[in-house]
């Protein structure tokens, strides 16, 4: 069988295809789309019936930082999406840089302006981690739903590591929300101990472009739920925080660090401790459950 392997694999790479072979386990012979760009007319196909605009870029600095300076310059209105294969300078949360190699992750921006009665704007990145999850619930089945789970604000957890992080910044009139997903990403450039990939926790047939897809469309939504009244996504969020019920160590930027027990989400999206604080910034390590 290894024989077999290595001889579908050398005939792959001598053929020059653009699909990566890799065996899992002796006996089983599993096929990643590594490497296959981003389908741009399947995505707007599939969203042709949506507010949802998408542009794909093999490569940019950053998605977050174009559609930004986009909306800055009065270019981009609500619905407008960026997504690319590779950034050179991708940002995370905190000023923390955000690094993918080419074609392994899902990366991209939107912009949205929110309903003007709905003021609440801390809850826009909760319900980007919440889309995420009903997008994966959608693509590989409801059984997923076991090992998805929210960090406080939002970071999305498989398997309790971190699977896609979330950034949100206030531009203009409205919000762009930028997600990195680390969908096909080999174990070998996962930077991080509590960081993993679709890939590494056994998922196969990913398609970035179903992920995009579903993403946007469990956002649209949620967005119109929040805007009506904000208590089913509150409940919503508290059944997939893995951070509530937990004991904490919160550390605070500039170099604090405090621990505490995480009780609640209030109806700004602050995360309610048990001493009564609302933490609305901070990097969240999860301890022990209370
Ligand atoms: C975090 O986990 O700290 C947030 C990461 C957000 C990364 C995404 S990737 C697409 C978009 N463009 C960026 O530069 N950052 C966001």
């Amino acid at each position: 069988m290894y024989r077999f392997i290595e001889a579908a694999a050398e005939i792959l790479n001598f053929s020059g295809s653009s699909v990566q072979i890799t065996a899992h386990t002796p006996t089983v012979l599993v096929v990643s789309p590594l490497g296959l760009p981003l389908n741009q007319d399947e995505i707007k196909n599939a969203l042709r019936k949506s507010y949802w605009r998408v542009n794909v870029v093999e490569e940019t600095g950053s998605t977050q930082t174009d559609l930004s300076n986009s909306v800055r310059a009065d270019k981009a209105k609500h619905g407008d999406v960026l997504a690319t294969e590779y950034q050179s300078a991708g940002r995370g949360r905190l000023d923390r840089r955000f690094e993918a190699p080419p074609r392994s992750s899902l990366l991209f921006s939107f912009f949205i302006v929110p309903h003007p009665g709905q003021e609440n704007w801390g809850w826009l990145p909760l319900l980007a981690g919440q889309s995420a999850i009903s997008a994966m619930k959608e693509v590989f089945g409801a059984e997923i739903s076991k090992q998805l789970s929210l960090k406080w604000p939002n970071d999305v957890l498989l398997n309790d590591k971190k699977v896609a992080g979330i950034l949100s910044e206030r531009v203009g009139e409205g919000v762009v929300i930028g997600i990195g997903m680390n969908v096909i990403t080999p174990r070998e450039e996962i930077r991080f101990e509590n960081a993993t990939s679709l890939w590494i926790e056994g998922f196969v047939l990913l398609e970035r472009e179903r992920l995009l897809v579903e993403i946007l469309k469990a956002f649209s939504t949620h967005l119109s739920e929040w805007e009506k009244d904000e208590i089913g996504v509150v409940n919503r969020y508290r059944s997939v925080s893995s951070t509530i019920g937990k004991r904490i160590r919160i550390e605070i930027p500039g170099g604090r660090s405090v621990e505490e027990s995480a009780v609640d989400v209030d109806s700004s999206g602050a995360l309610v401790l048990s001493d009564g604080t609302r933490v609305t910034v901070g990097d969240i390590i999860h301890l022990h459950q209370i």
